[in-house]
């Protein structure tokens, strides 16, 4: 039997260990203790911190596992690069890894190999960033380089020392580096893509469009295929998708891209060398009618992958359920609908467990995936349904 460790154990890895241990896999789950939903499902629960790279690895020989992934979660790549290198394992390398974790390594590779991105400079210090400034177009956005989810990032619309102290600070607070990036903020529309890159061979490009809750910063909450863009635009992504495989050297990993598109020109945000949360992966499956989370498996034991239908792509989207205060679940109640276009309704919580209100993608509590003949189906169904789905919420603690 086949030993596969996954890293991670929450919302977005327990479809992975489920998949491993439906295709008969000896299934090792990787995750910092904690109340998460993954341990249920797997054979064996390690805890251990998938950001200590030397731990995992110890942990991966001495299990002696075949392969290692990870599902809609950047902090544990780099471990995987790590344990694919030293094991000889099919996966993502440690050195594409790092590159995919670490913002101005990413943009300096996407500059030196022509991937459209914005323009940017590093700086060290509030003075250097003051200099700066004045090589680059207002607004900018100021971003730590080794965090995500929106961590470390802000925006300044002009040369004020006041809002540059603010985001240095900002940043100051999250990272570990001794640097951060200031880049020029690109004013548009921001969609994504979904890709698997295997044996060198880039196996499908899914663009898609992004809905955005915008609180502290934009959050996604929600997605939709397929993305209509112009054909060239619609060509010109995938081609920037296999530039920044290339030069990153990414390969048998799934790709989730974020991109900026502003009057037909696509920039490229970064590229994270893994799949996308926020139901992506459910996403790819409806669109080809595949199996995403297996071709993850796959790729990690270095199989032949399965099949994918580019000839029918079944339009789909989703939406993340949010609570609108934090406090204790009363009831939900969903409505009794029988219809086949509703691929997953579901809710992480029950009655009397605590909700936050929404800030930041991990407060989500629950999800609707629909499909359609047309996304305007799709779309119309999506949100007949959410508006006779009742949550409700007990006000306690924080506001
Ligand atoms: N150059 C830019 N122009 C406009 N918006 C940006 C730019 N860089 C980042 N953003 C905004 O900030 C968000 C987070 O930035 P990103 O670089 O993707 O970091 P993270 O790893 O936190 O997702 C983006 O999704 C986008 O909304
Ligand atoms: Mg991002």
């Amino acid at each position: 039997m086949k030993k596969l460790m996954i890293l991670g154990a929450g919302i977005y890895q327990v479809p992975l260990i489920k998949k491993a241990k439906e295709l008969g896999l000896y299934t090792i789950a990787v995750s910092i203790k904690g109340n998460y939903p993954g341990f249920a499902f797997a054979d064996e629960v390690c805890y251990v911190d998938t950001t200590d790279i030397d731990a995992v690895l110890a942990l991966a020989k001495e299990k002696q596992i075949d392969g290692i992934c990870t599902s809609g979660t950047d902090v544990a790549i780099p471990a995987i690069g790590k344990v694919c290198d030293e094991m000889g394992l099919p996966g993502i390398s440690y050195q594409a890894a790092l590159m995919a974790s670490n913002k101005s390594d990413m943009k300096r590779c996407f500059m030196e190999h022509g991937v459209s991105t914005a323009k940017y400079f590093i700086a060290h210090s509030e003075n250097e960033a003051m200099d700066f400034m004045d090589q680059l177009e207002f607004p900018v956005i100021f971003k730590a380089v080794d965090t995500s989810g929106s961590r470390g990032i802000m925006r300044v619309n002009e040369k004020d020392v006041d809002q540059v102290r603010k985001a240095i600070e900002n940043i100051k607070s999250v990272t570990k580096k001794d640097f951060f990036i200031i880049e020029e903020f690109i004013e548009g529309v921001e969609f994504g893509a979904q890709a698997l890159i295997a044996k060198g061979e880039l196996k499908f490009v899914m663009p898609h469009g992004d809905y955005v809750f915008v609180g502290d910063t934009g959050v996604p909450v929600g997605h939709y295929v397929p993305y209509d863009l112009p054909e060239d635009v619609f060509k010109e992504s995938i081609r920037q998708v296999k530039l920044s495989a290339q030069a990153m050297q990414l390969d048998n990993c799934a790709m989730n891209v974020d991109f900026i598109l502003k009057e037909d020109q696509v920039y490229m945000l970064e590229v994270g060398a893994r799949a996308g949360a926020t139901c992506l992966c459910e996403m790819v499956e409806i669109y080809y009618q595949t199996d995403f989370y297996k071709m993850i498996i796959q790729t990690a034991l270095g199989e032949e992958l399965s099949s994918i239908n580019f000839d029918h792509c079944v339009p789909n989207v989703c939406k993340l359920f949010l609570a609108e205060k934090t406090g204790i679940i009363e009831q939900i109640e969903i409505p009794k609908i029988e219809d086949d276009r509703i691929f997953d309704l579901s809710f992480d919580y029950q009655p009397g467990d605590h909700v936050k209100k929404f800030r930041i993608g991990p407060d989500r509590i629950g999800q609707i995936i629909v499909k359609g003949k047309t996304l305007e189906e799709a779309v119309e169904l999506m949100e007949a349904v959410m508006k006779d789905v009742k949550v409700t919420i007990r006000e306690q603690g924080e506001h």
